[in-house]
């Protein structure tokens, strides 16, 4: 008989339901046999008995409220199975949950940032219980870079004792456009406000492009590989974070006054850009941990036309990690958001966690 273990999949938004989609075509010999599956914050689709959801009908089958924390902890448990939680959703509550589930043997795969980008006693609390006899165990992988292998070859490297340098890279996808079409290796006169307006037509920013432009994602993912890294960051507000946004423009109440103020501060933007391409550099939005120093930062960099993270196109990620065993960097570079391939990165974690526990 085939091994197999239980899943509860929490959320069916964009990487929810890509997930969703790529489980119910996985081929593996691991039986998967999802619980529990909250389709929103509000609905679950569940049968008391344990018995699997058929993963192509859950958009129509009879829901129930979803259950609490401790209730779904309850349940999950007494199915007496190893069972992975899959939080595809950015809830705040869930994620502070994490070390109860940890705790109770559960383990849990998730692109949610959260959990591992607050306070660093959140983190450990959630490795220290996957650390101890019958602890669930915790991947995160796309909550970096999306499906990029980035935080798995980190983890590798630092478990097999090779001593992080510096990791540097372009870790957002908004900020990546923006700056890729902003400023490029031949003369452009485009302005800073335009590309802003164009990436939000796009659909590439946030409902209101401050929470991009204010580097706080940035500096969450940060938090995250610096903190793989060695260098124990408190939180991603305990660093230098340069925010893209005017101070006049911080506190306007509405993103669309927002867009409409900011051609007024196109100057400041196109001054830094004309010297860096005086000296045959361009700029890029970048987040940093030097590992030796301790130091991390987020905010924009000048970057010679040569240098990998000049040529980067779309709304790319590109991280590079130096070492003491890669004094030339590794650079991983490819797309860093979108549901596919960040769905793509919570599936093989979830496979992994499968392969190492099912029964
Ligand atoms: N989209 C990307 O390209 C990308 C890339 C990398 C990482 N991520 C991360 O992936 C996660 C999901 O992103 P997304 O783009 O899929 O977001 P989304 O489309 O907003 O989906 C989130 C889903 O989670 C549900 N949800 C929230 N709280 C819940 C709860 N307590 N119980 C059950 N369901 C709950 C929401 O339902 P309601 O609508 O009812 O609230 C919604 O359906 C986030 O952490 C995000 O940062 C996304």
């Amino acid at each position: 008989m085939s091994k197999s273990v239980n899943l509860a999949v929490i959320g069916a938004g964009v990487v929810g339901s890509a997930f969703i989609r790529q489980l119910a075509a996985l081929k593996t010999n691991v039986t998967f046999n999802v619980v529990y599956l909250a389709r929103s914050s509000k609905e679950a689709v569940y049968n008391d008995d344990h018995s699997p959801i058929n993963l192509n009908a859950y958009q129509s089958a009879a829901a129930k409220p979803v259950l609490s924390v401790s209730d779904l902890i309850s349940f999950l448990t007494k199915a007496n199975k190893p069972t992975i939680l899959v939080d595809n959703t950015s809830n705040p509550q869930l994620a502070d949950a994490y070390p109860q589930f940890v705790e109770a043997g559960i383990s849990i795969a998730t692109p949610n940032k959260k959990a591992f980008s607050s306070e660093l006693s959140q983190w450990k609390k959630i490795f220290d219980a996957s650390a101890k006899p019958g602890g669930g165990l915790v991947y995160h992988e796309a909550t970096v870079g999306a499906g990029l292998p980035i935080i798995g070859p980190l983890k590798d490297m630092v478990l097999t004792g090779d001593k992080i340098q510096v990791v540097e890279g372009i870790f957002s996808g908004t900020l990546s456009y923006i700056f890729n079409e902003y400023s490029t290796t031949s003369p452009s006169q485009v302005k800073f406000s335009d590309i802003v307006a164009k990436a939000k037509s796009l659909g590439y920013t946030e409902p209101d492009p401050r929470d991009d432009l204010n580097g706080m994602d940035v500096a969450r993912k940060v938090t995250i590989v610096g903190r793989i890294a060695g260098v124990p960051i408190e939180s991603p507000t305990a660093f230098k974070v340069e925010s893209l946004i005017p101070a006049p423009l911080e506190s306007v109440s509405s993103a669309a006054e927002f867009l409409e103020k900011l051609p007024q501060y196109d100057d400041e933007m196109q001054k830094l850009k004309d010297e860096a391409f005086a000296n045959n550099q361009v700029l890029r939005f970048v987040g940093k941990v030097d590992a030796t120093t301790g130091e991390a930062s987020v905010g924009i960099a000048k970057y010679g036309f040569d240098h990998p993270f000049a040529g980067l196109k779309g709304s790319d990620n590109v991280v590079s990690i130096k070492t003491d065993r890669y004094p030339n960097p590794l650079v991983v570079q490819g797309a860093g958001a979108g549901a596919d391939v960040t769905a793509h990165g919570v599936l093989a974690d979830t496979v992994r966690i499968a392969e190492r526990i099912a029964q």
